[in-house]
C-alpha cells in the first residue's frame, strides 16, 4: 500500500509483559478513512495493539507507523484520540468538565475549546446531562462520554477499544451511529471488539487476531470466502431433516423442491464465527 494511504502500519510487532507474550510478530495495515476492526477473544492482544498504535506503549520489536510518523511523537499523538477499554473519566467532575479537561490537555484554548466541547457533547447526545457528575451516569452514558473525550480535539485517527462492553442496547446503537458518523466525516477508526456482529456491521475491513497474531485480514466477504466454508441448507420434509452443503444454496433448494414438497427450510450463511473456528479450531465467544 502507498504509505500516504495508510493510517496505521504495523509490521512484525512484538510485545511481552515479563514472560507473557502479548503480541507475536503482529502485522496489519489500516487505510485512511476506513473503519478497521480488530476482532478476537479476550487476551488476543487487541488492547496492546491499540496502545502501541496510540503511542501509549512502546513495541519491543517490529515497525510501527501511524499517520506517516512515529506514534510516540507528540505531533502524531495530537492527531490520534483513544477511548480506552478501561474508562478514563473523572467521576467527580461533570461530563462537560471532563471534556474541558481533555480539550485543554490537547492544547485547545478559548472559544475554540468551548465550541469543541459543545460539539463533542452534542455528538454523543449528552447535552442534557452535561452538568451532572459522571458518577451519576449510566454505563452507556459513561462509554459515550469516553468517546466524546477521544474526539474532542478532532483527531484524524480515532481508536475505540471495546466501546460497547457493558452498555444498554440504546447506547450501543448510538455508539454504532457515532462510528459511522466519524467515518463519513473522513476520520479513520480502529475498532476492537470480541462481538462478531459488530465487526460484521461496522467494519470495512477486519483483522482476526488470536494469541498476539493476525490470522486473517480483509473485508467481511474476503474472510467468508476464504475461510467461511460453504453455506448450509437444512430441509424439513415429513418431519425429517436433511442437511445440505454447497456454494450455491439456492440451487440446492431448487433441486430439493423439484423432488417434491418441502415443509420448511433454513439457510445458514457462513459467519465470522465459522471463520474463527476454521482458523483456530475454537469458538470466538467464551459462552459458545
Ligand atoms: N499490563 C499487563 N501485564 C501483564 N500481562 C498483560 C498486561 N496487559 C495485558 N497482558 C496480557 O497480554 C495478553 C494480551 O492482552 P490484551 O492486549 O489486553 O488483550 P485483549 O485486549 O485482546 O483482551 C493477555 O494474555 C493479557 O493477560
Ligand atoms: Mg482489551
Amino acid at each position: 500500500m502507498d504509505a500516504s494511504a495508510s493510517a496505521i502500519t504495523l509490521a512484525g510487532v512484538g510485545k511481552r509483559y515479563g514472560e507473557r507474550v502479548a503480541l507475536d510478530a503482529l502485522s496489519l495495515q489500516v487505510r485512511r478513512g476506513e473503519v478497521f476492526g480488530l476482532l478476537g477473544p479476550n487476551g488476543a492482544g487487541k488492547t496492546t495493539t491499540m496502545h502501541i498504535a496510540a503511542g501509549l506503549l512502546a513495541a519491543d520489536c517490529g515497525s510501527v507507523r501511524v499517520l506517516g510518523g512515529d506514534p510516540r511523537d507528540p505531533k502524531v499523538r495530537q492527531r490520534c484520540g483513544i477511548a480506552p477499554q478501561k474508562l478514563s473519566l473523572y467521576e467527580d467532575l461533570s461530563g462537560r468538565e471532563n471534556l474541558d479537561f481533555f480539550a485543554q490537555t490537547f492544547g485547545l484554548r478559548g472559544a475554540h475549546r468551548r465550541e469543541r466541547v459543545a460539539a463533542a457533547l452534542r455528538f454523543v447526545a449528552l447535552e442534557d446531562r452535561q452538568h451532572d457528575r459522571v458518577a451519576t451516569y449510566s454505563g452507556g452514558m459513561q462509554r459515550r462520554l469516553n468517546i466524546a473525550a477521544a474526539i474532542v480535539h478532532e483527531p484524524a485517527l480515532v481508536l475505540l477499544d471495546e466501546p460497547t462492553v457493558g452498555v444498554d442496547p440504546q447506547s450501543r446503537n448510538a455508539i454504532f451511529d457515532n462510528v459511522l458518523a466519524l467515518k463519513h466525516a473522513g476520520h479513520t477508526v480502529l475498532y476492537t471488539t470480541h462481538y462478531m456482529e459488530e465487526a460484521e456491521r461496522l467494519c470495512d475491513r477486519i483483522a482476526i487476531v488470536d494469541q498476539g497474531r493476525v490470522l486473517a485480514m480483509g473485508t467481511l466477504d474476503d474472510l467468508l470466502r476464504a475461510h467461511g466454508g460453504d453455506a448450509r441448507l437444512s430441509v424439513e420434509r415429513a418431519g425429517h431433516n436433511e442437511f445440505l452443503h454447497g456454494d450455491d444454496p439456492l440451487q440446492l433448494l431448487a433441486a430439493e423442491l423439484a423432488k417434491g414438497p418441502v415443509d420448511a427450510f433454513q439457510l445458514r450463511r457462513p459467519s465470522l464465527e465459522q471463520v474463527f473456528l476454521a482458523l483456530t479450531g475454537r469458538q470466538l465467544r467464551d459462552e459458545a
